[in-house]
């Protein structure tokens, strides 16, 4: 092994293997799926679980939510996001949301999350109006990665105290609104995307 390859940090390969991805794989698809196992190598790795155990809680202010942002690509355009969430951290944020044109790979690095997923029954043409029904709900644990495909209804809710995800995005959302949903009242609106607190993963 080279000197070069032998410093590189689980994050380095990560990020060098998804570019290397990217230039190759052009099918949104394919190239969502494929990315699968080169995140669940990050996911596994002890230098890399260790390091988001000092990532500070994620603070939603003004019912928006607040990401990590530790790379986003020159070239490709992805960026990886971190979210930690403390049981109580996101009670007053609603929920059941979708993230719009965005795909996310949303792997769980530390702690334990309930996720549920929702299908859309009503045609999407009425504004603020959405009967969504819940089709999906599993408790996920660390190494369990979600693929969140564009305007798929879905929520991610932390089980026990603290739980920790690394999430990659196709492009930086924070200037994205997404719709959140509360599934009694048969309602949607639309919020701005999450604020991004620029860290370092290590
Ligand atoms: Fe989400």
């Amino acid at each position: 092994m080279s000197d070069a390859a032998s410093q590189e940090t689980a994050f380095d390969r990560f990020i060098r293997k998804t570019r290397d991805l990217f230039a190759q794989e052009t099918d949104l698809e394919k190239r969502w799926t494929a990315l699968n196992p080169i995140l669940a190598e990050l996911l596994a790795d002890p230098a890399s679980i260790e390091a988001s155990k000092r990532w500070r809680d994620c603070i939603p202010r003004e019912k928006r939510a607040e990401n990590h942002l530790f790379y986003e690509d020159p070239d490709y355009g992805f960026v990886v996001n971190g979210l930690v969430v403390n049981a109580e951290g996101y009670q007053h944020i609603p929920r059941v949301h979708d993230h719009n044109r965005v795909y996310t790979l949303y792997g769980l690095i530390d702690g334990r999350q309930q996720i549920q997923r929702f299908e859309r029954l009503d045609d999407g043409k009425t504004e603020n109006l959405a009967r969504i029904r819940k089709s999906v709900d599993v408790t996920c644990g660390p190494g369990e990665i979600d693929l969140v495909r564009p305007y798929e209804i879905h929520s991610e809710d932390t089980v026990g105290d603290r739980a920790v995800a690394v999430i990659v995005r196709s492009e930086l959302s924070e200037g994205i609104p997404s719709a959140r949903y509360i599934p009694e009242k048969d309602y949607y609106w639309m919020v701005d995307g999450p604020m991004q607190n620029r860290i370092s993963f290590y």
